[in-house]
């Protein structure tokens, strides 16, 4: 086995899990949504609880990360969803119940071709497999990472939106028939809300957050990182800990990058780094454009916003920002927000940086 000389880890989410179980407990009544911002771990999330249920032989995991799938066609979607019992490729066998992180629904090698021919209707197959599988006394469960890929496919007949079309028969397996639980994520903030305003599917579905960690998880995490990431060579002391924390908040991602990076700087040139990188990209995206400086702005007096102290401002440009990665959306609670701890910093010190070359004190250029 090849030693590294930091691990990844992966810290608490015991509520989230306990969460997400509840929801997999219950009679399949709705579609689950998994949102966050961006890196929070939603992907991670799921797969562990996808390896947690593995060994519970009464459901069977269908899970799909569509950000691993090249997505261009309807063809493509049906390959990505339908898998041959004899095509092999991508499936996990040996076991009972068979899965494929690349396929959804494993098929015998003739619906697959009347799939491919357009002889066969794509939910009915999946609707004849979850039937089978609840007559066993198994419980299937689809779980769809990064679903927003699926739109802009269309369906054979070029009228209808495969991604609406295959939320509509979600809703019908779950609110309707009670067939099979759904749990779909996405990083795409607006695919979010746009299914949080369709008043047809808020009604059908659950939305579940998942922020970064809090802040104890990230001192426990980092007062220990020999046992959390099976590092020798150094230890954290608790004000290093509080400037990870005050330069990059619970960003998991950006914690361990900067656990690598300390084998070889200092923590000071590391954090001076980052923000010096955050800083550029703010004025790169800001770049001459007025609307998205006001709107910046504007967030760096206050980091989150509600709808209502946007009032007046530019869907076109939030949606822009969000869709950029620089602020996040939270369609159940209506704010919009910085996309992490380490931006906040990159977008505040931009503006000081601007009212101090202009001859403004921060404060008189709020
Ligand atoms: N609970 C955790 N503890 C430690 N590290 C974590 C945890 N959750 C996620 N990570 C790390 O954070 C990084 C981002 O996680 P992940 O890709 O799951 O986020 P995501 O929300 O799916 O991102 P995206 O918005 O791009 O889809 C990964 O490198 C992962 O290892
Ligand atoms: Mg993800």
């Amino acid at each position: 086995m090849i030693q590294f000389k930091i691990d990844i880890t992966f810290i608490n989410r015991v509520r989230e899990m306990a969460e997400l179980r509840n929801y997999l407990e219950g009679m399949p009544n709705s579609i689950l949504f998994l949102y966050g911002p961006k890196s929070s771990g939603k992907t991670t999330l799921m797969y562990r609880l996808f390896e947690q249920m593995e060994a519970e032989k009464e459901y069977e995991i269908n899970f799909l990360n569509l950000r691993e799938i090249f997505l261009t066609t309807y063809d493509d979607f049906i390959d990505a969803f339908f898998k041959s019992s004899n095509s092999g490729e991508g499936l996990k066998t040996g076991t009972r119940r068979q899965y494929s992180l690349f396929g959804l629904f494993k098929l015998d090698a003739f619906t697959e071709k009347m799939l491919k021919k357009r002889r066969e209707d794509p939910f009915l197959v999946m609707k004849q497999e979850f039937q089978r599988l609840i007559k066993k006394g198994i419980q299937p469960v689809v779980i769809i990472d990064e679903f927003h890929k699926l739109d802009g496919l269309y369906m054979p007949d070029k009228q209808k939106r495969l991604m609406l079309e295959l939320m509509n028969f979600f809703v019908a397996l779950t609110k309707e028939s009670h067939l099979c639980h759904v749990i779909i994520a996405s990083s795409d903030a607006f695919f979010v809300e746009q299914v949080y305003v369709d008043s047809k599917l808020r009604k059908t579905s659950k939305f579940m957050k998942l922020d970064y960690l809090e802040k104890d998880d990230v001192f426990a995490w980092l007062r220990d990182i020999k046992k959390y990431n099976k590092v020798q060579k150094y230890t954290l002391d608790e004000k290093q800990i509080e400037i990870i924390w005050d330069t990059v908040g619970g960003s998991a991602w950006e914690i361990h990058s900067i656990l690598e990076d300390l084998f070889q700087y200092s923590l000071d040139a590391i954090v001076s780094k980052i923000k010096r990188e955050k800083v550029a990209m703010i004025a790169d995206w800001t770049f001459n454009d007025e609307a998205r400086n006001c709107l910046l702005r504007y967030f760096s007096k206050q980091p989150a916003r509600n709808l209502t102290e946007l009032a007046g401002t530019s869907k076109d440009l939030l949606g822009q920002t969000v869709r950029d990665n620089i602020l996040y959306y939270d369609p159940v609670d209506g704010i919009y927000g910085i996309q992490g701890k380490s931006l906040e910093w990159g977008i505040k010190e931009y503006f000081d940086k601007m009212d101090i070359s202009k001859g403004l004190t921060p404060a008189s250029a709020a």
